[in-house]
């Protein structure tokens, strides 16, 4: 009996600490696509170079303005230059896939009009590489980067003109590109976009409520990010419309959204908190979802920005309904939520007001303090409401990382963890029906982070922006990473 017993014991400990530090490829199925992200102001530099014309990014970075870090994209890891030695990074770690933002206006410079030739080349060139070394090219349109000249002659995503702009936009890319890209996705992060941009003004083009008058003083905080959510999905599914009228049939391609998903807990169990956490679900991916999936905003959006908050017209309502293929989503951070009623008037709220709640920060006692906490289960969480709320459409993991300083070590074995933690909580939600088709970390190479500059690193590769070479330097997680794929013994 004792015999038996200890047996038992030890077959529970070897399945408990089997299942959560084993963890294979071949837990995936064979088409499940696993790669690495970039976008374009991040890692291309040459921001001068060869035609292109200023983004938004670049005149946000360069003005010095309400943000908290220095630097700019002019140089970053110089992609621009050095793409073939990138792929073949990529090709040696062993990717599948290689998700990267066409800067538009490297493209078309003043957002609509010319093609820049050296644009065109250049992003021929990383396509046909990437394909020629066995690597998907999962591309994103609009990675926060907007033509400048688009800004200023009509205020970009502001105003309605952009749905054709962006359309035509998009079309130059299906038609040049289409060919050997398959997997497009218009908008990166919809919801940042509009929130940070227009609400609390942290992100350009910087536009904020009253709140928020230390990171500027322009816009009407009140409507903005709703008009500019509107439009975003108008573009979208005018692109996406495009797309299967004149491309699908011989390109046979896919087209989606990227949005920032967070996981979020109710701080207590009372039915107020637990009401609050579907709120603050609906107005950060309903937002976009319910329009997608039903054809119009979630009804407490409705009801809590009222009149702030454009209707869809029927027309409008049928051409956003299904115009995704696919959804990607962002995971990095945890929330407690507290339902927290709003004070004002509706017609003096702006968005953040509107959702009505608190929210503070899940932490678990296993990071650094600059560090991401690692809550895994709150991805599987987010899949699973995905699946249970809007469908059981294909998901892509496109961003999902560990954030660190950007000097601490090459041995970044907090990054380690975090990405086989959450690679497992994919496979659990894989196990449990949901429709997750890839996985991409985020991110390939130290480069500019759009929310900390070079101070801030994600990378799998180290790259030390102040010595002119801007070396490759493979972390620990990059190697972990290259093992993971290749189905070679490794410790997390
Ligand atoms: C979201 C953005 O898409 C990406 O550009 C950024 O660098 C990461 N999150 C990390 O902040």
């Amino acid at each position: 009996i004792q015999l038996l017993a200890a047996t038992l014991v030890l077959l529970i400990i070897l399945l408990h600490f089997g299942n959560a530090y084993s963890l294979s490829r071949d837990e995936f199925p064979s088409d499940f696509v696993f790669g690495a992200s970039t976008s374009a102001y991040q890692v291309e530099g040459a921001a001068n170079k060869d035609g292109r014309k200023p983004s938004i990014w670049d005149t946000f970075s360069h003005s010095g303005n309400g943000h908290m870090y220095k630097g700019n994209g002019d140089i970053a890891c110089d992609q621009y230059h050095k793409y073939k030695e990138d792929v073949q990074l990529m090709a040696n770690m062993g990717l599948d896939a290689y998700r990267f933002s066409i800067s538009w206006s490297r493209l078309i410079p003043d957002g609509k009009g010319p093609i820049n030739p050296k644009g065109l080349e250049y992003y021929n060139n990383l396509t046909n590489e990437l394909i020629s070394h066995g690597i998907q090219p999962h591309v994103t349109l609009h990675h926060w980067d907007l033509p400048q000249k688009l800004e200023d002659e009509y205020g970009g995503w502001v105003n309605r003109s952009i749905v054709k702009d962006f359309t035509a936009y998009a079309e130059v890319c299906f038609r040049e590109f289409g060919d050997r890209v398959k997997y497009w996705t218009t908008v990166n992060e919809g919801n940042v976009y509009a929130s940070f941009g227009y609400d609390l003004g942290m992100l350009p083009p910087q536009r904020c409520s009253p709140s928020f008058q230390a990171n500027c003083s322009r816009g009407n905080s009140s409507t903005e990010p709703y008009l500019v959510a509107h439009h975003m999905l108008l573009a979208h599914a005018s692109a996406a419309r495009l797309y299967r009228k004149k491309y699908k049939g011989t390109q046979h391609g896919f087209i989606g959204f990227n949005l920032l998903t967070f996981g979020f807990v109710p701080l207590t169990n009372t039915s107020e908190d637990i009401i609050a956490t579907q709120r603050v679900q609906d107005f950060m991916i309903g937002w976009f979802l319910n329009p997608f999936t039903f054809g119009d905003y979630p009804d407490i959006m409705k009801k809590n920005a009222g009149s702030r908050i454009p209707s869809f017209t029927k027309k409008e309502s049928n051409l956003v309904k299904g115009s995704i293929d696919f959804l990607g989503i962002n995971f990095y951070f945890s929330f407690y939520v507290k339902n927290s009623p709003a004070i004002q008037q509706i017609k003096d709220r702006d968005y953040m007001e509107d959702i009505e709640v608190e929210t503070i920060q899940l932490t678990t006692n296993d990071t650094s303090p600059f560090e991401v906490p690692i809550t895994p289960w709150m991805l599987q969480c987010v899949l699973d409401s995905v699946k249970k709320d809007y469908g059981n459409f294909p998901i892509y993991i496109h961003e999902n990382g560990q954030q660190t300083l950007s000097n601490s070590s090459l041995d970044d074995w907090s990054r380690v963890k975090y990405l086989h933690e959450y690679i497992g909580a994919m496979a659990n939600a894989l196990r449990s029906g949901s429709n997750v088709k890839g996985y991409f970390v985020w991110c390939f190479l130290d480069g500019f982070e759009l929310l900390g500059g070079y101070e801030m690193s994600y990378g799998l590769y180290y790259i030390n922006v102040k010595d002119p070479s801007l070396k490759r330097q493979p972390k620990l997680s990059a190697k972990w990473y290259t093992n993971f794929l290749k189905r070679k013994p490794m410790d997390p």
